[in-house]
This record gives structure tokens, C-alpha cells and sequence, in this order.
């Protein structure tokens, strides 16, 4: 029977030396997007972000500690990771040490339930997870605040999967040190909403272009990129006085036009960057369709051709319905929100 700790304590030590630390996080689809970074190696967010975290598709990651000498390891699904990928944990395995003050190598498993790099943040769910064991493993103990800090460095929306349902994160305020301790994620109490989250897989595959490389090109070269920054900051505000209304149709309009907006700084992006396909717009069109029917219902998309449905848990069968019939192949999951991340001490014995 694995033990439940609460958030970011390590347990003791020396049993999470002995057996490694196992911690799981679910992925958040942001309502206001985080697109844009004033500074990549810190990576700190050009605008702040508000997410709703899922209780679907769910990361498991363990970190165990090695002998001195031997490589960092660092499995995905089963399969030893390579290239890009592999760097960006060693990388992240490598900040851990450091604010740690350790050497040891590491053995890092991960399993997703989502299939990755499909735009549906497993980037977010992994870092988070992965910054949770990690902290553990290496003998940290860091509150929410400095988990979601740390987990950001990994891939910035990751610091909003440290905590359930809704989460705000913060682009944070001046360079360098001072920006990297100011952005951070924090939990945004929203007691009445609780809606559904229709998710249309219209493609699994992975996507053309990295969202890291594509938020570069669009912050480099897009004329449009500057004014969604400024407009996100007004969709912000007005999204936290709705979700505190519960009030569905307004999160659901806030939500669709900012995503909207982010797509458009990217077709404007030299050369352009387009994530949507006909797959995705068939799907959009089914739900104008769905609202013309008079329900609330309304689309955001990330950086891939999925699209997500914000509704009212009581319409989520017959949304779900309407846009698994737009486009041929499309796959339907309904989503919830969900937790924050958690260390599972024990779950791997
Ligand atoms: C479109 O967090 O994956 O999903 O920080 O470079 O790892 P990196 O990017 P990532 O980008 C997510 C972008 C988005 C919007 C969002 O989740 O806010």
C-alpha cells in the first residue's frame, strides 16, 4: 500500500536514498497561455499563465541514485531516451545536484499515459513529476513555491502542474536572479467551477516543431506577438473575475480568444508557425455548431492540432459526441480537474 506524504517533504532520508523517489503529476491545460520566454536558460515566461490541471494522463516518474561514475540513465516509456530529450532531464538532473550539493549520477523512469510531444503537455506533467522526485531523491526539501520554481527550469508549464485544479503562474519581475525567484506558480482558490474538459485527438503523432524552438521564432520575427502579450494581460484579469463568478461562458470566451491570439502571433511568425491542420478547424467549426445549439461550449488549443472543449459537466457526453463525429480518426477523453503533484514514497516496493 504506497504512503501518501504531503508535498515536498522527502520522508526519511535514508530509505529515499535506498529506494529512490517515485512522485506522480497530471498535466494542465492553460485557459490564459504562457507563450514566450524573456530568458531561455532561466526560463522565465514573457506573460503570466492561469492553467486547470487534469485528472487524466498522469506521469509517474522515479529517480534512484547511482554509484559516483556511472552515467545519468534516463528511461521514457521503456525505452532509454536520446538526443534532445535525454538532455533536458540530464540538464534539469544536473540543477537538482547542484542547489543539493550532490554529485551522485541518477537512474531516471518515467511513464506517461499520454503519448508525447502530442501538444497535450507531457512536457508539464513530466517536469513536474520529475522535479518532485528529483528534490526528494537528492535529499531537498523545497515547499510548493520552490517546487514550481524548480520544475519551471525543466519546462515552464510544468510550474503550474505542481498544484491541482487552477493555477496561475507568474512571469515574475526584473533578470536574472531576481526574475528566476519571482516566477513561480501558485494555486488560484476557485471553489464553485468545476467543469469538463473534452479532449479531441485529432493527432497523435509528434509535433513539426518543438514549442521551444517555435515560441523563439515567434517572439523573434511575429509583429503580432507583442500585442496577444499585452491583450493576455486584460484576458488574465478578466479570466480570474470569471472563474471566481463560476461563471462557464465567460472562462470559455477568455479562454478561446487568448488561444486564438496566441495562434495568430504564430501564423504571423516568419516563417510561419502552424500547429492547427483541417482536422483541428473541423473540430472548431463543430463547436461554434455546439453553441449555436445553445451550449456552452468553447476551444482552446495547444502546440499541436488537439483541441480541448471547456463545457458544463452535464453537456461533456453529447460535446464529446459532436466532436468525435467532425473529424475522421479523432479520439475523445473527458477530463476533470485534477491534483498537484505528489511524492508516493513506497509505491515502487
Ligand atoms: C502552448 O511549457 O512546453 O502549451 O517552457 O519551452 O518547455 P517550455 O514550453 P512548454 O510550453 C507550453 C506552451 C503552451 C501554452 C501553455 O501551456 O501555457
Amino acid at each position: 500500500m504506497p504512503i501518501d506524504y504531503p508535498l515536498g517533504w522527502a520522508g526519511p532520508r535514508e530509505k529515499v536514498l535506498d529506494r529512490g523517489a517515485t512522485a506522480v503529476a497530471h498535466p494542465n491545460i492553460a485557459l490564459i497561455k504562457y507563450w514566450g520566454k524573456r530568458d531561455e536558460r532561466l526560463v522565465i515566461p514573457y506573460v503570466d499563465s492561469l492553467s486547470m490541471t487534469l485528472n487524466i494522463f498522469p506521469t509517474v516518474t522515479t529517480v534512484r541514485l547511482v554509484p559516483e561514475g556511472q552515467a545519468d540513465t534516463v528511461m521514457l516509456d521503456g525505452t532509454s531516451a536520446s538526443g534532445e530529450q535525454r538532455q533536458r532531464v540530464i540538464a534539469f538532473l544536473d540543477l537538482v545536484r547542484e542547489m543539493a550539493g550532490r554529485t551522485e549520477p541518477a537512474a531516471v523512469d518515467t511513464r506517461n499515459s499520454v503519448p508525447t510531444a502530442a501538444g497535450l503537455a507531457s512536457s508539464a506533467s513530466g517536469f513536474a513529476a520529475l522535479a518532485v522526485a528529483g528534490a526528494a531523491a537528492y535529499g531537498l526539501a523545497l515547499d510548493p513555491t520552490a517546487l514550481s520554481r524548480l520544475a519551471r527550469r525543466g519546462s515552464a508549464s510544468a510550474a503550474r502542474s505542481i498544484f491541482g485544479a487552477f493555477a496561475i503562474c507568474y512571469a515574475g519581475r526584473g533578470v536574472g536572479a531576481a526574475a528566476d525567484l519571482s516566477s513561480y506558480a501558485e494555486p488560484v482558490p476557485v471553489a464553485k467551477f468545476d467543469p469538463a474538459l473534452v479532449i479531441a485527438m485529432v493527432n497523435a503523432g509528434p509535433k513539426p516543431v518543438s514549442s521551444r524552438a517555435a515560441m523563439r521564432r515567434t517572439v523573434g520575427t511575429s509583429p503580432l506577438y507583442r500585442s496577444w502579450a499585452l491583450s493576455s494581460k486584460a484576458d488574465l484579469s478578466d479570466m480570474q473575475a470569471a472563474l471566481q463568478r463560476g461563471d462557464l461562458e465567460a472562462v470559455g470566451e477568455i479562454a478561446e480568444r487568448n488561444a486564438l491570439g496566441m495562434h495568430a502571433t504564430m501564423l504571423a511568425a516568419r516563417p510561419a508557425v502552424r500547429y492547427l491542420s483541417p482536422a483541428t478547424v473541423a473540430v472548431l467549426d463543430s463547436v461554434l455548431q455546439l453553441r449555436r445549439d445553445g451550449f456552452a461550449a468553447y476551444a482552446t488549443m495547444d502546440a499541436g492540432p488537439n483541441v480541448k472543449v471547456l463545457c458544463h459537466q452535464a453537456d461533456a457526453a453529447r460535446v464529446a459526441d459532436t466532436v468525435h463525429g467532425a473529424a475522421a480518426g479523432c479520439s475523445v477523453v473527458t477530463a476533470r480537474r485534477g491534483p498537484g503533484a505528489r511524492l508516493l514514497i513506497g509505491a515502487e516496493q
